[in-house]
């Protein structure tokens, strides 16, 4: 055993491999269980999986680059809580594919910035952002209330978040192309069906333009569920031994 030792010593490299080796097998004992355990992330009422026309406005808010300037996850420091309500649990973003916590601010962060402000509020601020803030040095998004929503290919979108372990079931994703335009039109035919399929989400006509299901009605519908699933008032924290 010790000459054995002894080659270790004598030839670095083979000490660096060896030394990566534990190491990683720690790494791989501590880490690997994590995404096993259905435990590693509590389960939080008032956390649900993103109906269709969300979706699509959260694919706009990644196509459009809106989190190289805004962040989605409160940290728990005294100043940020203060500012933006309650920090971020894990299990709001479980069902975020990838996740959008970013990086940089320099907007505000955005991950409790539903309900804050009205429908009428985002569009006249995502169409331009100075007449609600002067001074503000976001761009206008103008066109999104001039572009149709592009929903052909919404069914497909459900099925990879399903492949990726988001809890839509068939009904939903067969109805997903009719689910999305239903959300934003309360007074359709589809409207009641997509509530008993998505019981929580509200069915409105977020842009304003009753006519037409635009990109910007699935972006403020993103935006406006932001955060405001779970309800704090009533929110405790769960002991580790009584998780689910
Ligand atoms: C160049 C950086 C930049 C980009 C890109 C950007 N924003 Fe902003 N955003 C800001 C700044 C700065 C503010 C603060 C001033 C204001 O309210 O306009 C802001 C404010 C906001 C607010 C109000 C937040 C609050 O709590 O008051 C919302 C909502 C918002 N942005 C959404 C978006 C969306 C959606 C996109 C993408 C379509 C986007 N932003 C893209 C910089 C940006």
């Amino acid at each position: 055993m010790w000459s054995f030792h002894k080659w270790f010593e004598r030839h670095s490299l083979i000490l660096l491999i060896g030394i990566l080796v534990v190491v990683s097998i720690g790494g791989l004992v501590q880490i690997t269980p994590l995404f096993f355990i259905e435990s590693t992330i509590e389960r939080v009422e008032g956390v649900r999986p993103y109906t269709p026309l969300e979706l699509a406005g959260r694919q706009i808010y990644i196509r459009e680059g809106c989190y190289t300037c805004h962040s989605q996850m409160i940290r728990p420091l005294r100043d940020e809580v203060e500012r933006y309500g309650h920090y971020s649990l894990a299990a709001e973003s479980m069902y975020d594919h990838p996740f959008q916590w970013g990086s940089k601010r320099t907007g505000p962060d955005l991950a409790r910035v539903g309900g804050r402000y009205s429908d009428e509020w985002h569009r006249a601020h995502l169409e331009d952002p100075r007449s609600m803030v002067p001074g503000s040095i976001m761009p206008p998004y103008r066109f999104l209330a001039r572009a149709e929503l592009d929903v052909s290919r919404m069914q497909d979108h459900l099925r990879v978040n399903r492949m990726l372990r988001v809890p839509y079931t068939d009904v939903q994703q067969a109805n997903a192309v009719i689910d999305a335009r239903a959300q934003a039109e309360p007074n359709g035919d589809a409207a009641y069906d997509f509530e008993q399929r998505y019981p929580g989400a509200v069915v409105r006509d977020f842009d304003g333009d009753p006519s037409r299901v635009t990109e910007m009605d699935a972006l403020i519908a993103y935006l406006q569920m932001l955060g405001a699933g779970v309800d704090f008032s009533t929110y405790q924290a769960e002991a580790p031994e009584n998780q689910r």
